[in-house]
C-alpha cells in the first residue's frame, strides 16, 4: 500500500497522482511569472523608448496637402505629436517642435515671425535656423511625404536642417 507523506497538504495532478501543494505553487508560479514577463513585454519596450527618437511608431498622419496650401506655421499638431508643419518658399516640411538646447518646447511667435523658446530665450527662424542661444545649433526636420493627398511625417527620421535641406525626403513641394 502506497503511504503518503501527510505532513503536508497535497492536491491531485491532472494525471491523478498527487503533488505536495508547494511543487505546485513552483510549478504554476514560473509559468505565470513568464507568462506575465511575455504579456508586459511590448508596453515595457514602448514606455522605456525614448520619446526622441519616436522609432518605429510608424507614420502621423497630419490632414490634407490641401489644408497647407499657403505659407503658414501650423501650430495644431505640437500637443499631440510635437512638431510643426511650414509652408514657406514653396516647400512643406514638419519642424520637430523641441529646443536643441534642453529639449523645451519653443512656441511660434506669429507677430515676431520667430519660435521662441520660453526656457532660456532661444530663438529660431520659421526655416528652424538658430537666431540667437543659449542654443547652439538649428531645430531638426523630420522626414515627410504625401500619399493620396495625405500628409505623412515619420517621425524616426530627423535630421538638422542643412542636411534636410539637401534632402528631398525632408520637404515636399507645394
Ligand atoms: S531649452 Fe530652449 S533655450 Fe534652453
Amino acid at each position: 500500500m502506497e503511504r503518503v507523506d501527510t505532513s503536508e497538504p497535497v492536491l491531485r495532478d491532472p494525471v491523478g497522482g498527487r503533488l505536495p501543494r508547494r511543487k505546485l505553487f513552483e510549478r504554476f508560479g514560473w509559468g505565470g511569472l513568464t507568462a506575465l514577463i511575455v504579456l508586459c513585454l511590448p508596453g515595457l519596450v514602448r514606455f522605456l523608448r525614448p520619446n526622441g527618437s519616436r522609432a518605429g511608431t510608424g507614420d502621423l498622419h497630419v490632414g490634407s496637402i490641401h489644408d497647407y496650401r499657403t505659407p503658414m506655421v501650423a501650430t495644431q499638431w505640437v500637443g499631440r505629436h510635437q512638431l510643426w508643419i511650414v509652408n514657406r518658399d514653396s516647400r512643406l516640411f514638419a519642424i520637430e517642435a523641441r529646443c536643441t538646447h534642453l529639449g523645451c518646447t519653443p512656441r511660434w511667435m506669429p507677430e515676431r515671425g520667430i519660435f521662441h523658446c520660453p526656457c532660456h530665450g532661444s530663438r529660431f527662424s520659421p526655416e528652424g535656423l538658430l537666431l540667437r542661444g543659449p542654443a547652439t545649433q538649428p531645430l531638426y526636420r523630420l522626414a515627410i511625404r504625401v500619399e493620396h493627398d495625405q500628409v505623412l511625417i515619420d517621425p524616426s527620421r530627423r535630421e538638422p536642417l542643412d542636411d534636410a535641406e539637401l534632402d528631398p525626403r525632408f520637404w515636399v513641394a507645394v
